[in-house]
């Protein structure tokens, strides 16, 4: 069950997200700490708040979490619950939240800690786009002069939850009152994720009702969620109903639900089963797994290297991308050469990827054992595989990559009928991520008929740029995936054709 409540700053939505997360047994997610938490970072390392860049760098180097059922922050593991709401902070973390590449790591964090599928999280995009597909929406507001009002007797000590009262003078109230405007201004207006309700949210007006008054009727929102999860049957993904415009934009609905009455339990460090390495991120694998990983990646990153001398081209900006970030990564797929160098690639920068492999792999002990403890997940083409879709979305959520080669097969020549698999568009769609094409040149001659032995010769890669379901400017969701994979294999046959003529003569 995730529960979404956004609203401007003073609405009540901390005290009512953290009483509704004691009453129904759900994960506090405090968002606005986040934001806050970065803020404070970049002020004690006296960073220019004007540059985009100085700001974006030290977000990427923070390390945010939460401990006391998520009402304590901790930054870099210091707790900053206090240092977080001083005046000074309030004051410059909408500048901080207004920068888009900041929100991108933020929401993927978020998701992050949300995975385990039960959550009430509370923010300014949660409805619209931490998660678009939450069973429950709520947006809380208030008369400015309440908010301002609560916010100064908290600031005070005073806490409305409790009935505890602040000392509060009339000239502080108001200077709270100015800052809360301006920041309803600035959150409402910011180009990134503005504060506006999700068209599927309840709105409701906590100016004269109590927070046990709130809360009850966010609990009568969860139960009426609950029986419709209940009563409603799965519905595939890619169904739409006459008219209902909601499944248009949320195709992540089902999935979520699914997902979340699944969430599955820690790995243990021996005797797991194959599907536990599909359903868990690669860093909860057991660490004999991940010892055995690591070693073979050393390894098959450098006599690749000596072996191939491959090189990808843009790696450092495509690096940057995918830090703390899930991209779909799609290819042309020649030989095995290609996702071996790419895992090793990304590994070497600390990065995971999941890669998407046929189930005819996994009829071979050997490749089965392998492929699930690389972090391979098996799709079947044969059909619209869902649990495959479901695991790469969850990968995504994590922040691993997923590579997909939407070919399907290797291609061993280009006058070959190649039949596109497109499920990699419906992939990123549900994950709210975005696609990196990719493609290689020269693997196709390593393994040449009738050569079993990789021969020594060298490869290339290109990386271009990621492609945003925004930035393709499709409405409707059926009309969106398809622009998606037209684009994605667009610039990756595009990709592939420049590196042919840089390297005449490389297949
Ligand atoms: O909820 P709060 O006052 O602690 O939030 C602090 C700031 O962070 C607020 O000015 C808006 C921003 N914020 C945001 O942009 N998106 C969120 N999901 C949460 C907070």
């Amino acid at each position: 069950m995730i529960v979404a409540i956004d609203g401007p700053a003073g609405s009540g939505k901390s005290t009512v997200a953290k009483a509704m997360a004691t009453r129904e047994h759900l994960t506090y997610l405090d968002t606005g700490a986040m934001y806050r938490s970065v803020t404070l970072a970049c002020m004690r390392r006296g960073c220019d708040l004007a540059s985009d860049d100085e700001v974006v760098s030290i977000a990427k180097r923070c390390d945010i979490s939460f401990t006391d059922g998520g009402t304590k922050v901790l930054l870099d593991g210091e707790d900053v619950s206090a240092d977080i709401r001083t005046a000074e902070v309030d004051a410059c973390v909408s500048r901080v939240s207004s920068i888009s590449e900041v929100r991108r790591l933020m929401v993927a964090t978020q998701r992050r800690l949300a995975s385990n599928g039960d959550v009430v999280a509370e923010g300014r995009d949660i409805g619209t786009v931490v998660f678009p597909e939450a069973e429950v929406k709520v947006f809380l507001v208030a008369d400015p002069e309440a908010r301002a009002h609560r916010r100064a007797v908290q600031r005070d000590g005073g806490d409305e939850a409790t009935g505890k009262a602040g000392n509060v003078d009339a000239a502080e109230e108001k200077a709270v009152l100015d800052d809360l405007r301006r920041r309803d201004e600035l959150d409402s207006t910011r180009k990134t994720s503005p504060l506006v309700a999700a068209d599927d949210a309840v709105r409701i007006d906590s100016t004269s009702l109590s927070v046990d008054q709130v809360c009850d009727r966010i609990h009568d929102l969860i139960e009426a969620a609950r029986a419709k999860g209940e009563s409603e049957p799965e519905t595939k993904p890619d169904h739409k109903e006459e008219g209902d415009v909601r499944s248009e934009t949320k195709p992540a609905k089902v999935a979520s639900r699914r997902d979340a009455k699944a969430a599955p339990k820690p790995m243990r460090a021996f005797h797991n089963v194959r599907d536990d390495y599909f359903d868990h991120g690669m860093r909860e694998f057991p660490w004999p797994s991940r010892a055995i990983f690591n070693i073979a990646a050393a390894i098959v990153w450098a006599l690749s290297k000596i072996w191939w001398r491959w090189s990808f081209e843009n790696e450092d900006e495509f690096i940057e991308h995918v830090k703390g970030h899930g991209s779909v990564i799609v290819m042309n797929h020649v030989s095995m050469v290609e996702p071996v160098v790419t895992v090793v690639m990304m590994w070497a920068h600390g990065i995971r990827v999941r890669a998407i492999y046929k189930t005819e792999f996994d009829s071979n002990a050997l490749t089965r054992w392998v492929f699930s403890r690389v972090g391979g997940i098996p799709v079947d083409r044969g059909s619209a595989d869902l649990k495959a879709i479901r695991r790469a979305q969850r990968a995504l959520e994590r922040g691993e990559c997923v590579l997909i080669y939407p070919e399907g097969t290797r291609i061993k020549s280009d006058d070959e009928e190649v039949e596109m698999h497109g499920g990699f568009s419906l992939m990123a769609q549900l994950a709210r991520t975005d696609v990196v094409p990719m493609a290689v040149v020269g693997a196709r001659d390593v393994t040449p008929k009738g050569h079993h032995f990789p021969r020594p010769l060298r490869v290339f890669l290109s990386i271009g740029r990621p492609i945003s379901f925004e930035q393709l400017g499709v409405k409707g969701r059926k009309a969106s995936l398809a622009a998606m994979e037209e684009k994605a294999m667009h610039d990756v046959f595009e990709l592939r054709d420049a590196l042919r003529r840089e390297h005449p003569g490389k297949e």
